[in-house]
């Protein structure tokens, strides 16, 4: 038997992304880290799946996304792969394995490639890493990258706050754009800056500019899915709206799952064999 749907929508492609920034579309994208989530981010018809570094935090529970491993995200990402049919999913580099050496850069972006079936990996930074992204993308794998705020330079930061206020970093951040556009990158994440300097960047560069915190002057957006969701209580920055609040919805529903076991209401005669 095939497993070949004709009625399935086609993959979204590099070349659909920049399709739809020239068509003036928005790009939805949001992150997941396993398959039964992608699945149904899939079907809800996000384009583009980010398996993000923010497992760290999410998955994992860490403070910030540097401790995870690549062996960890290529277990995100595997699950992830298999639920999602028509979105294109690119997982993130973790801290560690690509910045400084372009070498290993490119063996963890080929191991990415080669364990996950993804499509692409997204790589934070501008100049400091240009050698980084020219070499994966030397070897035909497509490279998102990352300007703003870089969650694994935390500690060059000290906060999570707004990026690129100051002229001299707005500067420097336009750069760095130009530069992953001219060195081939398919579409760059902005995090958390004004969105007057997100706007600008996206009139700069021929590629999708896709934000999360940057303003709506941009080719697309991106959430945590487990931040817009309201899964995570007690987070919630301004840049995230919460369209449900499942962390209330599955707790009353685990609870009156505790209540049914205790009262010997759960399994009834019609849950038994
Ligand atoms: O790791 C992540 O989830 C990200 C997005 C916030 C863009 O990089």
């Amino acid at each position: 038997m095939s497993t070949y749907n004709e009625s399935a929508k086609p993959k979204v492609t590099t070349a659909r992304l920049l399709e739809m920034k020239h068509n003036g579309e928005k790009i939805a994208c949001l992150t997941s880290y396993d398959f039964t989530m992608s699945s149904i981010v899939d079907a809800a018809g996000i384009d583009l799946i980010l398996v993000g570094d923010s497992a760290a935090n999410v998955m994992m529970g860490y403070d910030t996304t540097l401790p995870i491993t690549l062996d960890d995200m290529i277990t995100f990402a595997k699950g992830t792969v298999r639920g999602a049919r028509r979105a294109m999913v690119i997982v993130d580099l973790p801290f560690g394995y690509y910045q400084g050496n372009p070498e290993i850069a490119l063996a963890s972006a080929v191991r990415i490639m080669k364990e996950t079936g993804a499509a692409g990996v997204k790589l934070e930074g501008g100049e400091e890493i240009l050698d980084s992204i020219k070499c994966i993308l030397s070897a035909g794998i497509p490279v998102c990258g990352h300007l703003g705020l870089t969650p694994q330079s935390i500690n060059k930061f000290g906060g999570y706050g707004v990026r690129a206020k100051e002229e001299a970093e707005a500067e420097r951040l336009i750069s760095d754009a130009r530069m992953l556009d001219e060195a081939g990158c398919f579409a760059i994440v902005l995090e958390k800056i004004p969105s007057a300097l997100a706007a600008k960047v996206t009139s700069s560069v021929s590629v999708p500019v896709i934000g999360i915190g940057a303003g709506n002057n941009v080719d697309g957006q991106i959430l945590v899915v487990q931040d817009m969701l309201g899964m995570n209580r007690g987070f919630s920055p301004k840049f995230v709206r919460h369209y449900a609040s499942l962390a209330d919805v599955m707790e009353q529903a685990l609870g009156q799952y505790v209540t049914d076991v205790k009262a010997v209401d759960f399994p009834n005669a019609s849950e038994q064999y």
